[in-house]
């Protein structure tokens, strides 16, 4: 049953030639059969709809993203398929969220934007019962851990980093910022892109910057 379809993607299907992208989408709709067969985890995808379609969007593009830069980083086809739970389900923790602080339009409290920050560590709560493996467990509990130790929630640097969480934080990073959120308009990805570039080896993993440069051949 083909759920996503080129259809569902606009700013992608402008950005990647289709013949690219047909193979990403295939295992994303995979995950998401998967989860709505699945007794333990079909709360993930019922509340991902029901709650927040936007976290649920963003996640579909996330893991496509993902999954392209690291078939190009050289990942082999068992390697990719856990790359793209761990990027769809990234932001699963946001679930735990109130979604009126989530998509908040004004300025959040201090309160508030720490609340949010705890979502890595709420997502593994969530899937703790579902044995996930660790490389998944990774991409959601350090995708928003920083470089240079500006990120959180433990502040690890470079390498430290796992791996993957290194390439959904550029992922994330990049679709969040052409994408258009309740407080505010997506930016062209001309500028998306130079914000990303400007947080190589500060924010980002110069490695998985370049490969996203070279993806979208800037
Ligand atoms: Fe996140």
């Amino acid at each position: 049953m083909a759920l996503l379809t080129l259809h569902n993607f606009n700013s992608y299907t402008m950005l990647f030639n289709h013949e690219e992208l047909a193979k990403p989408i295939a295992m994303v709709n995979d995950i998401i059969l998967k989860i709505m067969k699945s007794r333990n985890s079909v709360f993930i995808y019922k509340s991902f709809f029901l709650f927040d379609n936007a976290t649920f969007v963003h996640s579909v593009n996330v893991s496509l993203l993902t999954l392209l830069m690291a078939r190009e980083m050289g990942y082999k086809e068992k390697s990719l398929k856990e790359i793209a739970w761990g990027a769809f389900l990234h932001d699963l923790g946001k679930l735990m969220v109130p979604e009126c602080i989530l998509n908040k339009p004004g300025k959040l409290t201090k309160n508030e934007y720490e609340l949010i920050k705890k979502h890595p560590e709420y997502g593994m709560k969530l899937i703790e019962p579902l044995g996930l493996s660790v490389n998944i467990c990774m991409a959601i509990a350090q995708h928003h851990e920083r470089w240079e130790g500006t990120g959180y929630p433990l502040g690890l640097k470079g390498k430290e980093i796992h791996p993957l969480a290194q390439i959904v934080a550029v992922a994330d990073t990049f679709d969040a910022l052409i994408s258009d959120r309740p407080y505010r308009k997506g930016m062209p990805v001309e500028k998306a892109i130079e914000i990303v570039r400007a947080g190589k080896g500060t924010d980002f993993s110069p490695k998985v910057v370049d490969q996203l440069l070279k993806l979208l051949a800037m």
